[in-house]
């Protein structure tokens, strides 16, 4: 049997699953169950024990994120029979309401329904659940916003929707009920999006630079794949490591290319690049990342932390006879990466075809 095809994706599945739960019983029964109901109608369906385990391991499986020790906890919300794109827009933000749980963050996935034969399933258009808008300026002077997001700036405003003039506004959701076919957004509730402005626990002239970022970083644009059925739908979220925000999307020059501002507002000689003035105005923005999420009561990780903490996921996989295939350049954090334990080391190598996964989405 080709193990690549989706019969042979199938019941490898089945046979992990039952493998790897304690008590899981004899899998050939539940083969050839499978292995039946695909021969009947094409595909077939995970029960919800399935979804929840093949979920949990697609995150066990992602060689780019550091943050997998805590994969066994993913609430997995099991929303299959959830059609129509405002009831998918509706559950997204409910996905956002439990994941925030008031500011202690928890990792949830909420799992739409699959693409079958024939009848593919809808998809989320945001490659985030919240992220900002960012829009050129007219008169061809840079960015406001998020330059990250330009073109589904652009796509919601061609669609209707009125924002995307101030440099922190979270876009709507794009729903499409048919790939391909028309979008149709909806407005993220308030009471959805928790937003954290930024302050420094020194200078008080931070606050002035109006920084803030959202709270749950909600994956929406990848494809969870499980035993060869592919759920397109299937936003799932963690919680920000500080440098995520610190070190790239407030510091990245492709994206709000702080640097500048803060080392000015520092009173840093910029005149040379030995001064360090770059690294100095990072660590300062990443001190004020880290200390906003906390006096918010915002769950978030240093990433001195969040280093040890998959060292010790890395062992524990070990005494249970897995590997930890990971991405060395994804997993070394952007600021101080010497300072950190992950740095110091190779990691299992990558196996693309390893499943369960989430996969970058196909149209
Ligand atoms: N790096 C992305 C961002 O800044 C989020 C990626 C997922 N991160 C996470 N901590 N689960 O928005």
């Amino acid at each position: 049997m080709d193990e690549h095809s989706a019969v042979g994706q199938a019941v490898a599945f089945v046979r992990q699953f039952h493998q790897e739960q304690p008590g899981g019983g004899d899998a050939a029964p539940r083969v050839r169950q499978v292995l039946a109901e695909i021969e009947r109608t094409g595909t077939y369906e995970h029960t919800a024990a399935e979804l929840a385990f093949g979920a949990r391991v697609a995150w066990r499986n992602a060689a780019r994120c550091i943050g997998r020790l805590y994969w066994r906890s993913l609430v997995v919300r099991d929303l299959r029979h959830v059609g129509g794109a405002e009831a998918i827009a509706e559950e997204c933000f409910e996905h956002l309401r439990i994941a925030t749980n008031g500011g202690r963050i928890r990792p949830v996935i909420t799992v739409f329904a699959p693409d079958r034969p024939g009848i593919p399933a809808p998809r989320i258009v945001n490659s985030q659940l919240v992220r900002y808008a960012g829009h050129r300026r007219e008169d061809g002077g840079g960015w406001v916003g998020d330059p990250a997001t330009g073109e589904l700036t652009s796509t919601a405003r061609g669609l209707g929707w009125k924002g995307g003039q101030e440099p922190f506004e979270v876009l709507p959701l794009l729903v499409q009920e048919r790939p391909g076919g028309p979008s149709q957004w909806f407005e993220v509730p308030e009471d959805a999006s928790l937003e954290v402005p930024l302050t420094h626990p020194e200078f008080s002239w931070f606050a002035e630079l109006g920084l803030r970022w959202y709270a749950v970083p909600a994956i929406s644009d990848m494809t969870l794949e499980i035993g060869g059925v592919r759920y397109p739908a299937a936003p799932f979220n963690g919680w920000y490591m500080g440098t995520e925000i610190g070190a790239r999307n407030l510091a990245d020059a492709e994206r709000y290319d702080q640097l500048g501002e803060v080392a000015r507002r520092l009173g840093l000689d910029t005149s040379s690049e030995r001064t360090l003035w770059r690294d100095r105005a990072l660590v300062e923005l990443n001190i004020a990342v880290l200390h906003s999420f906390q006096e918010a009561g915002v769950t978030m990780a240093d990433h001195h932390t969040e280093s040890e903490r998959f060292l010790r996921h890395i062992a524990q996989e070990t005494r249970l006879g897995r590997p930890t295939p990971a991405d060395w350049s994804w997993i070394v954090p952007p600021v101080s990466g010497g300072l950190t334990p992950v740095y110091h080391r190779y990691y299992d190598p990558v196996d693309p075809q390893a499943r369960p996964a989430f996969v970058p989405r196909t149209p």
